[in-house]
């Protein structure tokens, strides 16, 4: 259509950075024929995707009516990511709103799907490893047009005729260390919060079982697993996501 104009992206962000917590939104995703259509739900160091940044990335990838979505996920330090991670959900994400979330402390990084751990990506505590420890973040989201890449492999497009595409949020909740500059404001040696705590540095008994599940049904790729990709694996894919 020659006169139209399309916003291909938009979407809202904390004022807060945030280093270390629990992190959490419901979630109903752009239904119907949503190729091309991805809602990113992510926590990022900067406010452009700027060569430093360290980011968390949760991103759900549209497709054509009654096809299922894919969720990617992938972390960032210093600016290199390549760490995707792609699962199937088990329920129909536009149907409804579902719960995703993320936690962060020094030891893991945890995706949440309801409650059900999808991913785990442990810091190896060594000098130089690769885990987003050290910047705050801020945590948006937004919806934007992807359809170079994002439903299979960009050879379905999006249908403008369709638009506006609209996902909807609610129940944002953050138990998290807010930051100002320079320090953490919740700093403190006496009061720990839980999402710092040993408990949370590992999955629990349950967590394992569920986790187990979803690496047995749900995943569809994972990085760790193309060696044509990385002929040398990077080293955090020895690191054990049950310890
Ligand atoms: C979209 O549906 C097709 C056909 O079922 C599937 O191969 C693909 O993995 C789905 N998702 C994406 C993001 O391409």
């Amino acid at each position: 259509m020659a006169n139209s104009i399309h916003k291909v992206r938009c979407g809202f962000q904390t004022k807060q950075r945030y280093r270390f917590g629990w992190f959490s939104m419901k979630l109903k995703l752009v239904g119907g024929d949503s190729a091309g259509v991805v809602t990113a739900y992510y926590m990022c160091s900067e406010n452009g995707a700027g060569p430093t940044r360290d980011e968390i990335d949760f991103e759900f990838l549209g497709n054509r009516t009654g096809q299922p979505y894919l969720v990617q996920t992938n972390v960032y330090k210093n600016g290199t990511g390549n760490r995707e991670m792609r699962h199937m959900l088990w329920f129909d994400p536009t149907e409804d709103y579902h719960t995703y979330s993320i936690l962060w402390n020094n030891h893991q990084l945890v995706f949440f799907v309801d409650r059900v751990p999808i991913r785990v990506f442990k810091n190896n505590e060594k000098p130089n490893d690769f885990f987003p420890n050290e910047k705050p973040m801020y945590l948006f989201s937004s919806v934007w047009n992807a359809d170079e890449w994002a439903t299979r492999g960009g050879l379905e497009k999006t249908n403008w005729k369709l638009a506006p595409f609209v996902s909807s949020y609610k129940d944002f909740s953050v138990d998290a260390c807010q930051w100002e500059d320079p320090y953490p404001k919740c700093v403190s040696t006496t009061t720990k919060n839980w999402w710092d705590q040993y408990g949370s540095w590992h999955l629990s008994g349950d967590q394992k079982m569920d986790y187990a599940w979803v690496q047995r049904n749900l995943v569809i790729y994972d990085y760790c697993n193309d060696s044509e990709r990385f002929p040398t694996l990077p080293e955090e894919c020895s690191l054990s996501p049950w310890e």
